[in-house]
């Protein structure tokens, strides 16, 4: 068995895409929706790993002005593809790493669908948190929602550190579990948080059983990140 390592990880998504299309189909996924009900008409929005741009392509169509990050080529060109008839949406897309991606401006809103459990090692963790803080004005929300203990699976994974699986089948693909005391020990320090909810969508079109995911809705109220509190990742 090929072992991974997580940039094979990364282009894992792009056979996945190339192989599979659109994974989730086209409805948006919760963060979109929620984003929408709450954030002001023609909000500029920055979605990180936004796959094929489904939750682009809801974002925009609705007025915002979205930009899209995602590391895998396939995703992007899909993305591209899916708006490309749509001469009247502001969209952005970005093929990148977004931990290493150079954050030149701030956004009323930041998603992060089903991404942030992909990210297992503490420091790239700190990383994500310092960059979606950075990405996000004073008085923006950021919506993340990552897969969440309910979705370990005895069968298909094993654990490896606490908190943290890997698939049997794929060493090096490492799921890192979120729920609401970990967004709050993570998040809260730098962000208000308003609500943390449990929620599922189905793992993919071609395997349509529930992936249970908590979504965490926060706000941005202060200009820097707080010093008092050192940053740790408990894992
Ligand atoms: C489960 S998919 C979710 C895609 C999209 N948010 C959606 O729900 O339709 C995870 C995505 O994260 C992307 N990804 C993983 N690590 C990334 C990183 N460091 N920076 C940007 N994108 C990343 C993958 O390429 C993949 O498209």
């Amino acid at each position: 068995m090929i072992k991974l390592d997580y940039i094979n990880v990364m282009d894992f998504w792009s056979k996945r895409y190339r192989n599979e299309g659109a994974l989730w189909g086209y409805t948006p996924s919760v963060c979109a929706k929620t984003a929408c009900d709450m954030i002001p008409d023609e909000s500029d929005v920055l979605d990180i790993a936004a796959g094929y741009g489904r939750d682009i392509a809801y974002l925009a169509k609705k007025g915002h002005h979205v930009t899209g990050i995602d590391t895998s080529h396939v995703g992007i060109d899909y993305a591209r593809d899916l708006l490309s008839n749509d001469s009247d949406v502001d969209v952005t897309l970005h093929e990148a790493d977004f931990l290493s991606f150079p954050i030149e401006k701030q956004y009323d809103a930041v998603l992060c669908h089903r991404m942030l459990h992909l990210i297992s090692k503490p420091d790239d963790i700190e990383k994500f948190v310092e960059k979606v803080f950075a990405a996000t004005k004073v008085g923006g929300y950021i919506f993340i929602a990552a897969r969440n203990p309910h979705d370990f699976s005895n069968d298909q994974m094993q654990e490896v550190e606490k908190g943290v699986a890997e698939y049997k089948n794929r060493p090096g693909h490492r799921i890192s579990f979120w729920e609401e005391k970990r967004y709050k020990e993570i998040f809260g320090t730098h962000f208000d948080i308003i609500a943390c909810e449990e929620t599922s969508e189905i793992e993919c079109s071609a395997n349509p059983v529930a992936s249970h995911i908590t979504l965490m809705i926060a706000r941005k109220t202060a200009s820097e990140m707080t010093k008092t509190k050192p940053f740790r990742v408990i894992n």
